[in-house]
C-alpha cells in the first residue's frame, strides 16, 4: 500500500506481493518486496531471519477512533436495549454517556490506568498497533485532565502508540443541566477553562465533538472546535449517528482530520466529503451492537472519492470491542467493502486520518516497523472468519509485542 492515503478505486490495490519478505533495521523498514530480491540484500544475509511460515503480513492496523480510558462496562444497557429501549432512551434516563461519567468520576487512575493497560494488551493481540483515544466521560476540569494524563503516561509506558484527542464536548454533563442555559454554561468551561488548560499542558493533538441529537448541536460544535483549533488542536467530529443533524458539513468547512459515523449523511454530504480531505470515519460497530440497521453508505462515499477509513470506536455504550478484524468483516458483509478495500481503509486511510502516513499504515522503506501477522493463507480470510482472532503476531517499531507461535 504505496503512497499515502486512497480514494475510489485506488482503495482496493493492495501491491500484494506472494512470498515477499520485509528487512527491518532500527526499528524502521529498510526493504520489501519479493523474498528473493530482499533475500539477495548483502544486508539481509547478516540478519536474522524469522520465516512466518506462509502468513499474511500487513502493516499494523490503525484503530483511529477509540473511547480508551472508561471506568466499566454497561452490559446492563445491552440487556435494556434487547427488550426493546433505544439508546437514547436509555441516555435521557441518565443512563448512557452519563452512565459512563458516573463511573468514571468515582474510579481511581490506577483502576482505570489497570484497565486500559488490559484493553491495550488485547488491541495488539488483534493486530493494532496505534490507536487514537478520546477523553470524554470525565466532564469536569480534573477528570478530563485526569484521563488525558493517562493517555500520555500510557503511551510512555507501553509500545502501542497513542494519539491523544479532547471529547469534552461528548454531552452536556448532569450537573449543568439542572437549572437554565446549562449547555451555555458547559460551552464556556469548555472553550475558556478546559480547552486552555488541556492546549497548555500538552495533553491532546485534537479536538472533537459529539455533534448529535441529545448532545451537541452544530453551531456548538463550531465553536468547540474554533475554540480547540486557536489553542492549536486539530478538529475531529462525531457526526450523523442517529440523525442528521448537518454537522458533516461543519466538518469539511473546518477542514477537521475526520468525520466519523456517517450512517445519516445526504447525497450532498457524500458529495461534499469525497472533495474534502477529511476522513470519512467508519464505525460499523456500533450499528452491529447496537443492532441498528442502517449502516453507512461505504460504496457511495467511496465512489464520490472519500478518503474513508475504519475503525473500532472501541466504547462501552456503543462499540465494546477492541478487534479490528471483526470491524473488518463487518465492513464487508454490512458496508459491502471488498476485504482490500477493508484493510486499507483499517490501515493506511486510517494514519492519514491521524496525521502520520508518512510514518505508519504501510509496508514502505523508510517506515517505522509496524506489522501484523495473520494465521492464514490469503487476506480475504481475515475478515472471512468473522468473530475468529486469526492474529498471530504483531511488532511494533521492529520489536515483537505479541506472537501466538
Ligand atoms: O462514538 N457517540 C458518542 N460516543 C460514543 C458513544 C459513547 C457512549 O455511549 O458511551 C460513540 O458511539
Ligand atoms: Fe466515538
Amino acid at each position: 500500500m504505496r503512497g499515502g492515503a486512497r480514494r475510489g478505486s485506488s482503495l482496493s490495490k493492495l501491491g500484494l506481493f506472494r512470498d515477499g519478505a520485509v528487512l527491518l533495521r532500527d526499528g524502521l523498514i529498510a526493504a520489501v518486496g519479493p523474498r528473493t530480491e530482499v533475500e539477495a540484500l548483502p544486508e539481509a544475509k547478516a540478519a536474522e531471519k524469522l520465516d512466518v511460515g506462509g502468513r499474511v503480513v500487513l502493516p499494523g492496523f490503525v484503530d483511529a477512533h477509540t473511547h480508551l480510558v472508561h471506568a466499566a462496562s454497561r452490559a446492563e444497557e445491552y440487556e435494556l436495549r434487547i427488550q426493546g429501549a433505544s439508546y437514547e432512551e436509555i441516555a435521557r434516563k441518565g443512563g448512557g454517556i452519563l452512565n459512563s461519567v458516573k463511573k468514571l468520576r468515582a474510579a481511581t487512575s490506577e483502576a482505570l490506568k489497570g484497565r486500559a493497560l488490559a484493553a491495550l494488551k488485547t488491541f495488539v493481540a488483534h493486530g493494532t498497533t496505534t490507536i487514537e483515544a478520546k477523553s470524554g466521560y470525565g466532564l469536569d476540569v480534573a477528570s478530563e485532565l485526569k484521563v488525558l494524563q493517562l493517555h500520555q503516561e500510557l503511551a510512555a509506558q507501553q509500545p502501542v502508540e497513542i494519539v491523544s484527542t479532547f471529547l469534552g464536548a461528548h454531552v452536556v454533563p448532569a450537573d449543568f443541566r439542572k437549572g437554565g442555559d446549562g449547555a451555555g454554561k458547559y460551552l464556556r468551561l469548555l472553550t475558556e477553562k478546559m480547552i486552555p488548560e488541556v492546549a497548555a499542558a500538552g495533553l491532546a493533538e485534537y479536538c472533537d465533538v459529539f455533534c448529535e441529537r441529545g448532545a451537541f448541536t452544530v453551531a456548538q460544535t463550531k465553536r468547540v472546535l474554533e475554540a480547540g483549533r486557536r489553542y492549536g488542536m486539530v478538529p475531529r467530529m462525531h457526526a450523523e449517528q442517529l440523525s442528521r443533524t448537518g454537522g458533516t458539513q461543519l466538518a469539511v468547512k473546518l477542514e477537521a482530520a475526520s468525520c466519523d459515523h456517517l450512517e445519516r449523511v445526504n447525497r450532498a454530504d457524500i458529495r461534499a466529503l469525497g472533495k474534502s480531505k477529511t476522513v470519512a470515519g467508519l464505525l460499523p460497530g456500533c450499528d452491529f451492537h447496537l443492532g441498528l440497521k442502517r449502516y453507512a453508505p461505504a460504496r457511495e462515499l467511496i465512489e464520490a472519492g472519500a478518503i474513508v477509513s475504519l475503525a473500532t470506536d472501541c466504547n462501552p455504550g456503543t462499540s465494546p470491542t477492541v478487534s479490528m478484524p471483526m470491524i473488518l468483516s463487518l465492513a464487508c458483509t454490512q458496508l459491502r467493502m471488498t476485504p482490500a478495500e477493508a484493510i486499507a481503509a483499517a490501515t493506511i486511510n486510517a494514519a492519514y486520518s491521524l496525521g502520520r502516513d508518512r510514518r505508519i499504515g504501510s509496508l514502505e522503506v523508510g517506515k517505522q516497523a509496524d506489522l501484523a501477522v495473520f494465521e492464514v493463507e490469503d487476506y480475504r480470510e481475515i475478515p472471512y472468519y468473522f468473530g475468529v482472532n486469526t492474529c498471530w503476531m504483531a511488532v511494533k517499531r521492529g520489536a515483537l509485542l505479541y506472537s501466538r507461535g
